[in-house]
């Protein structure tokens, strides 16, 4: 198996630095062959020479790996992001990942938040009108096309059945934002003839992002356009315990590619400080063995994170005292431990 890192920007490093390292305790236990290497793409590169997502790069990145391990992207001295748009929404438009799984994993029940993930308000079309410099007229546009939200509903109806679920929302906008908000609905009761055995519902995100809050038991699978998506991720990182918890898969499910990255951004409040919760890059690994199909490897690192998150080795914003690398070296304690347990090297 063969991933191209991308630690990008503020905790980005941080967070997949002390992750990667339980690689090779994976790798003494399960057999896992994974090779890793690391891009330098993000801030310094783009302030150094200008390059973002250098030329080339997706078909190297189709040619030579198999999946992406992303942190994040995000730099102060690059307030509009331009970066971060050219490298994380080029891969993810250039390389058709068109599914973004953000699964929320709430105590004792989990749902299955699926976001579109190229298209929608983030296609990039748009313009500004300028006067002497100050813009009167902006213009972002949302397209969607009907093969894209047809191959995404139908992913998403799929996966949500192989996972045993059976209630599936769409969310969206259509009483505001008619024309895209139509053909979601209608391409999303076209496929669901596919599915007999799914309870559908439809919510306007507003209404959806009330009840997530306040009832998320209700909810099993959601499909949503891309910034809907986008901000019920960061709504459902809230009930999970924090946004450093959160993980997400991007997904072309012709290609089989993948990049796996926390839902949460470089976090320049306390980048530097060694505090960043690693948990939502963690389970973004657990993501990718899982995608890869280690389940083995993904289940055992998954619940070491899950026994570790019950210390006091947390970090901060989860209410602990703890760093990112001491709360890592408590995973690892434990996994090696698992190894010892098991006392033998599995699928070797
Ligand atoms: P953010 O997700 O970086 O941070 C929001 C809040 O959550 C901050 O208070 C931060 O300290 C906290 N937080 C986030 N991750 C954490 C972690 N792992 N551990 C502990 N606390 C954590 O969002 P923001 O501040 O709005 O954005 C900062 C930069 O990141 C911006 O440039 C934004 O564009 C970018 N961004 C990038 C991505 C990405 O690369 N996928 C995602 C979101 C935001
Ligand atoms: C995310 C981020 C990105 C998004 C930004 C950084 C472009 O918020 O991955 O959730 O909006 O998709
Ligand atoms: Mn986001």
């Amino acid at each position: 198996m063969r991933v191209a890192v991308i630690p990008g920007d503020g905790i980005g490093p941080e967070v997949v630095n002390s992750v990667i390292q339980v690689v090779p305790v994976l790798d003494d236990l399960f057999g896992l062959d994974i090779e890793f290497t690391t891009f330098n793409w993000g801030a310094d590169r783009w302030l150094a020479d200008g390059v973002g997502l250098p030329e080339g790069a997706i078909t190297m990145l189709q040619k030579d790996f198999d999946a992406i391990f992303f942190g994040a992207l995000g730099d102060p001295r690059i307030p509009t992001t331009a970066h971060g748009r050219e490298i994380l929404l080029g891969l993810r438009r250039g390389l058709s990942l068109y599914v973004n799984y953000r699964p929320l994993l709430l105590p004792g029940h989990t749902i299955d938040l699926y976001r579109e993930n190229t298209q929608g308000l983030y296609v990039g079309i748009g313009g500004r009108v300028e006067n002497a410099g100050v813009a009167t007229v902006a213009i972002d546009e949302c397209v969607y096309t009907r093969d894209i939200v047809t191959k995404f509903v139908r992913y998403g109806l799929a996966d949500a059945t192989a996972r045993g679920r059976t209630k599936v929302t769409l969310v969206h906008k259509a009483n505001a934002v008619p024309n895209t908000g139509a053909l979601w609905q209608d391409v999303f009761r076209t496929e669901l003839a596919q599915f007999p055995q799914i309870e559908a519902n439809e919510e306007y995100v507003d209404a959806f992002c009330y009840k997530l809050v306040r009832d998320p038991g209700t909810f099993e699978v959601v499909l949503a356009p891309n910034l809907f998506g986008d901000i019920a991720s960061d709504v459902g990182a809230a009930l999970m315990g924090g946004l450093g918890t959160a993980p997400s898969a991007s997904i072309c499910p012709e290609s089989r590619f993948g990049l796996f990255e926390p839902v949460h951004g470089s976090a320049p409040d306390i980048a530097g400080l060694g505090i960043a919760n690693p948990v939502g890059a963690a389970r973004s690994l657990v993501l990718l063995l899982d995608h890869m199909g280690r389940t083995d490897a993904a289940t055992a690192l998954e619940t070491c994170l899950r026994e570790s998150m019950e210390t006091t080795l947390t970090t901060p914003d989860l209410g602990g005292s703890g760093t990112t690398r001491a709360f890592m070296d408590s995973v690892l304690a434990r996994l090696e431990r698992l190894g010892s347990a098991l006392g033998t090297t599995i699928g070797k």
